[in-house]
């Protein structure tokens, strides 16, 4: 489908909505944006469609989907035995950021939980999300909208340069509030289990059900031979076309350090950019919240201006500096420099 400047990028009037629950239901794809990134969908009751997800984003088979609602009563269709904590959850951070991961009922495709007895599932804040999901009157599978391993796309350019041709229809739904993923929390094991931090932090997690397992792959590389709890977790992810490096150690070592890289990219706060005035930086913003908002954008504009070096500090991890941290050492492939 080609809109009126004969791109592929639509604004989320009503009747483009429309156009895409319908386009959803005949088992096409759409990509439509969340409050944390923009997703690839495809109706989730739908195995077939949900193919041309995998399909289109070169996506490992084994790697499941999350399907996406607008109502309780869309959980408990797709989900057995839900915990009391998946209701306290729920009420306090739906519709936002928090993905639960819940055993499966029958109607779920076995393509969406790749064969496992369990399945992700998040209610997504934003108004088009949600509109889109009541024209439909469906669940929606959806991973973030970019190639496999690349950046999560956080504008509808993103995703329109990662695809291209081969994706008809974008929903325009300006820049993505939270930046990166949502969280995602397993309550299908005893005590739940964070497998992906992201929107919501542990912490405030932990405030409404007590204390959580943090999955050691999480802030590190998985040991060979083991068999992650997520299966997304075994991949290289989010990466740039350039090598990116992390640079542990004290902050005015980590500095030094980084200014030895003349002709590299730097990634840094505000409140450092001024230590490297005259160098290719990238600034994140001003605390770990906005660093975590702009990361995805600032390895794509790494990627823009040709970087083949870039360095970034490791940030807290703590708050939303841990899915920070987690996103960085993906893309950087565990590369991790200490000084
Ligand atoms: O914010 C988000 O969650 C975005 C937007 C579009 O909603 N979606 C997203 O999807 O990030 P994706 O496919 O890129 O990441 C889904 C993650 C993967 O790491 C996958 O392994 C994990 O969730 N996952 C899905 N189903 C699972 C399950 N049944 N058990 C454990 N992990 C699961
Ligand atoms: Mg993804």
């Amino acid at each position: 489908m080609i809109n009126m400047e004969g791109g592929r990028i639509f604004p989320p009037t009503e009747q483009n909505i429309e156009i895409a629950a319908d386009i959803l239901k005949e088992g096409g794809l759409v990509a439509f944006p969340t409050e944390t990134v923009y997703g690839l969908g495809a109706n989730g009751l739908d195995g077939a469609a949900c193919s041309l997800i995998y399909k289109a984003k070169g996506r490992p088979s084994d790697n499941p989907l999350i399907l996406h609602i607008s109502s309780v009563e869309m959980l408990e269709m797709l989900c057995c035995d839900i915990p009391k904590e998946a209701y306290s959850l729920t009420q306090k951070f739906w519709p936002g950021a928090l993905t639960l991961v819940l055993k499966k009922s029958d109607i779920v495709p076995h393509i969406v939980s790749a064969g496992l007895d369990t399945v992700a599932v998040r209610m997504p804040s934003h108004p088009v999300a949600l509109d889109l999901i009541r024209r439909a009157g469906l669940p929606i599978a959806a991973p973030s909208a970019n190639i496999s391993g690349r950046p999560s796309p956080t504008t509808a350019l993103h995703v329109d340069g990662d695809f291209g041709e081969d994706l008809g229809f974008i929903l325009e739904g300006g820049q993505c509030d939270v930046g990166l993923e949502s969280t995602v929390l397993s309550l299908a094991v005893s005590p739940p289990r964070l497998l992906r931090p992201g929107g919501v932090t542990a912490e405030e997690i932990e405030e409404v059900i007590g204390s959580i397992d943090i999955d050691r792959a999480v802030l590190g590389e998985i040991e060979k031979g083991s068999i992650p709890s997520s299966p997304g977790m075994k991949y290289r992810h989010y990466a740039p076309k350039g090598e990116l490096y992390l640079v542990e150690g004290d902050p005015s070592a980590v500095t030094d350090f980084m200014k030895a890289k003349k002709n590299a990219v730097l990634l840094c706060l505000e409140s450092d950019a001024a230590s490297f005035e005259g160098y290719n930086v990238i600034t994140l913003g001003r605390d770990l919240g906005e660093a975590a908002h702009n990361i995805f954008a600032a390895l794509r504009t790494a990627d823009d201006i040709g970087a083949t070096e870039i360095y970034c500090p490791v940030p807290k991890r703590e708050g939303l500096g841990l899915a920070l941290y987690n996103r960085l050492i993906k893309a950087a492939g565990h590369r991790v420099i200490r000084v």
